[in-house]
């Protein structure tokens, strides 16, 4: 078994477009291309990590070419290859051995990933290669930005978008995956995977994939929040307010229970403070700005390597007096 084999991105990623999760207009649209293919353009699918660009460019190769497809579909990668002359020369031995069609299909597919990451030099020599080989071939462009892609690129191909992933459709394919893998999640878990997540599935599988390894057939909030590295924003706003209000002993009671329990380091929780303290609506700017001050200040001497426990506390004796 090989290493892929082992990570749930991979077992777990889609063969077929209608089990591709959300993205439901440009799955659509696809399938209106293979339904006849001589009709399917060059394609630009663009967008955020992990969101099922590369997948979907696997799942129409897959659909229009059945186990044959790795004979009619040639990968690159524009960033490793070195140079568009590289580029020019695969694509050329490419097109010259696959010229055969395949059943209905009268082309083979060249996926091109990372294609803004091309030169604008290179993606000009990539047009013209587009041009001289479209009877043949049609590319699957695949990038970040769309707007790095020169226009006469832009222009010949239909351009898909992918933007954060429909948190509903996320949730319920972590929760498929984990019942596959006999793991017990609840759907506030699951739910919490997807918020740290950020639209991102690719981030979300590995997450729920790193967890499943720390527990043992369940997995918790406590767990899901060491994975993701973040303390949980509900008990550092709790640990703030109270200081704020001049409790301190009560505060760094809190802040013994967030190390204690989730194992987290000074600076994790630091960090966590600081996010929070932006959200705190009855302080001025002005006040946020000077207690922001503050932190930096202990930021800084953990960073030196101070006793964490020491920094914190007076960080939250400082913050205690703040009012008064
Ligand atoms: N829409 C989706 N449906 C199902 N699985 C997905 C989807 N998006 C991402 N995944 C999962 O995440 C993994 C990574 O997705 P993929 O390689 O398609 O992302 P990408 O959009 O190409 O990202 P990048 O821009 O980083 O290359 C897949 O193997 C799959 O397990
Ligand atoms: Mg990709």
């Amino acid at each position: 078994m090989n290493k892929d084999e082992l990570m749930w991105v991979e077992k777990y990623r889609p063969k077929k477009l209608n089990e591709i999760v959300g993205l439901r207009h440009i799955v659509e649209s696809v399938q209106a291309f293979l339904k006849n293919p001589k009709t399917m353009p060059h394609l630009l699918l663009a967008g955020i990590p992990g969101t099922g660009k590369t997948t979907m460019a696997l799942c129409i190769a897959r659909e229009l070419f059945g186990d044959n497809w790795k004979t009619f579909t040639l990968e690159l990668n524009a960033s490793d290859e070195r140079g568009i002359n590289t580029v020019r020369d695969r694509i050329k031995g490419f097109s010259r051995y696959s010229r055969a069609s395949f059943g209905n299909v009268p082309f083979a597919i060249i996926i091109l990933d990372e294609s803004d990451q091309m030169t604008r030099p290179a993606q000009t020599a990539l047009r013209r290669i587009m041009e001289t080989s479209s009877r043949t071939s049609r590319f699957i462009l695949i990038c970040n930005y769309s707007n790095k892609i020169i226009e006469p690129i832009q222009s010949r191909c239909a351009i898909f978008r992918f933007s954060k992933l429909n948190k509903t459709a996320m949730v319920d394919h972590i929760k498929n995956i984990a019942e596959k893998e006999k793991l017990q999640v609840s759907s506030e878990v699951a739910e919490k995977i997807i918020d740290y997540s950020n639209g991102d599935l690719r981030y979300a599988i590995n997450a729920l994939q790193t967890a499943a390894a720390y527990g043992e057939g369940e997995i918790t909030e406590k767990t899901v929040l060491q994975v993701v590295g973040e303390a949980s924003p509900k008990q550092v706003q709790l640990m703030l307010t109270r200081a704020l209000s001049g409790n301190f002993s009560e505060a760094r009671k809190m802040m013994y229970d967030l190390i204690g329990q989730y194992g987290f380091s000074g600076s994790e929780i630091v960090r966590q403070v600081q996010r929070e303290l932006m959200k705190v609506s009855y302080l001025t700017d002005s006040q946020k700005a000077e207690l922001t001050n503050i932190i930096g200040e202990y930021d800084y001497r953990l960073t030196q390597g101070a006793n964490s426990d020491i920094q914190l506390s007076a960080l939250l004796a400082q913050f205690s007096k703040f009012k008064k």
